[in-house]
């Protein structure tokens, strides 16, 4: 039977994809699901797994919850190995959000500086998994959700051997907006995605092997579409969507709106509080419903996180991988030369076939100027991350951010001493 392990299993994301298992179980026979957390996290383990438990006895689906805070037992001949954990928990993500802000600069969990601070914290996380994954079960497949995805996904890729692919919802999103805007059903649709992990163009839309990204473009100017749950759904305006030509991802708003991100931003830090802070409430609020030995379900109030849809993200392409489906996904994966503009080791947000032997992205048209011009610095503002996330490198994370679109560069070097000063107990390679 197939064994997974899931790293981070105490968060409130866990019945998304124990719905996912369930979902697919016919499909995917799941024997056994390690769910690992750390000290800290236990309680949460405690309560989501029983809730956990719960869900697989009320779908009647022979499923076997472990929760465990040994990492090392979890992996030990596992099949996949996923991962959702945060290090450093919500207070540093809140302090990721805030820190920028004091210097006037967007404070974003995984756009810009925070998430620079994010990567820097998981980077030596995840190589130890890599590590532990290398020797207690070397054929398995890391299928990575920790954000920032891209970049923790393109760390694992440039500095192990071990078969890895990132996720977001972020295209499984657009691409049902996408589907609304032309008033047809997702699976009907076919995305051409093409960029980085939240820096992610949908190039085309094809139906029925027809191109509609124009008029998808057109109807969403004039229209009111929900994006994610974390980002406001500022409208783009006409000009800016006529002159990308392309459907933008939610977090482009923080490139193509900076002003009006950042106020927004502020205000919000002054009033309801940063969007860590409200999740921080939503995710108490989520846990004290997961008491209830009543609800065996996964809870429509998760859907106020802005995760939504991860499940089906990652159980569709875990069931690629093992019935060797050869399907259409959205993946982060190694560029390997598709994308020509970008280097063949960086890792790319792209359309994908995936089968017994992982994603092939699809091969790209050269880029056109609007997006590759960003999209070149973003991704070489990535490679500096990783650079610093491994090695400890101060230079790095100085023109990391120096070079970051978002980051003005005269605040880089009193923005990075607080980022590393608060964050110093989980920087071990600083
Ligand atoms: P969370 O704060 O609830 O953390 C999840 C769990 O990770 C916690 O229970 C925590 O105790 C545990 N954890 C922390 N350090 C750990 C470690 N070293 N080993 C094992 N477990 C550890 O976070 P969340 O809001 O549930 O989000 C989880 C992660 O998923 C975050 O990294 C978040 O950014 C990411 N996420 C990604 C997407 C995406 O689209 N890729 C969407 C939503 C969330
Ligand atoms: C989606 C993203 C994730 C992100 C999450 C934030 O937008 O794709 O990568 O982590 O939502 O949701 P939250 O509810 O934690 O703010
Ligand atoms: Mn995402």
């Amino acid at each position: 039977g197939l064994k997974i392990a899931t790293i981070g299993g105490g968060s409130s994301y866990t019945p998304e994809i124990i719905e996912g298992f369930i979902k697919r179980y016919a499909e995917l026979p799941v024997k056994d699901l390690y769910l690992v957390d750390i000290e800290a996290g236990k309680w949460k383990l405690e309560i989501v797994g029983q809730l956990a438990r719960r869900m697989v006895k009320e779908a009647g689906v022979d499923i076997n919850i472990h929760l465990t805070l040994d990492r090392r037992e979890a992996i030990k001949d596992a099949d996949f190995v996923t991962t959702q954990f945060r290090v450093g928990l919500l207070e540093a993500r809140i302090r990721d959000e805030k820190i920028p802000l004091r210097y006037n600069c967007i404070g974003q969990k995984t756009t810009g500086a925070g998430g620079m601070a994010k990567a820097l914290r998981t980077i030596p996380v995840i190589l130890d998994i890599a590590k532990d994954m290398a020797e207690l079960a070397p054929d398995a497949w890391l299928i990575n959700f920790t954000n920032p995805s891209g970049i923790i996904t393109e760390a694992v890729s440039k500095y192990t051997d071990i078969k890895v692919l990132g996720l977001c919802n972020v295209p499984i999103v657009m691409e049902k907006m996408t589907a609304e805007i032309l008033e047809t059903a997702a699976d009907k649709l076919r995305m051409d995605f093409v960029g980085l992990n939240h820096l992610v163009w949908g190039r085309a839309a094809y139906l029925n092997g027809e191109n509609k990204i124009n008029e998808v473009i057109t109807k969403l100017a004039s229209g009111n579409f929900r994006g994610v749950k974390n980002i406001p759904d500022y409208e783009w305006g006409t000009d800016l969507l006529n002159s990308v030509g392309m459907l933008p991802c939610p977090y482009h708003r923080y490139y193509y709106l900076t002003d009006l991100m950042l106020k927004e931003e502020i205000k919000a830090a002054r009033n309801e509080g940063t969007r860590g802070e409200v999740v921080k409430k939503l995710e108490a609020s989520l846990f004290e419903l997961y008491k209830n030995e009543d609800l065996k379900v996964k809870p429509k109030e998760l859907e106020e996180r802005g995760g939504q849809y991860y499940s089906d993200a990652a159980c569709d392409l875990i069931s690629a991988i093992y019935n060797d489906k050869g399907t259409i996904h959205y993946v982060n994966v190694k560029n390997n030369g598709t994308v020509n503009c970008l280097p063949n080791d960086s890792v790319i947000e792209r359309t994908s076939y995936v089968g017994k032997n992982g994603a092939t992205p699809l091969n790209s048209d050269p880029l056109p100027s609007q997006i590759k011009g960003l999209l070149q610095v973003v991704n070489e503002y990535e490679t500096l991350t990783i650079e610093a996330g491994v090695h400890g490198d101060y230079n790095a994370a100085f023109q990391a951010l120096t070079i970051h679109p978002l980051v003005e560069s005269s605040i880089v070097k009193d923005l990075l001493a607080d980022i590393i000063s608060e964050n110093i107990d989980y920087l071990p390679q600083f």
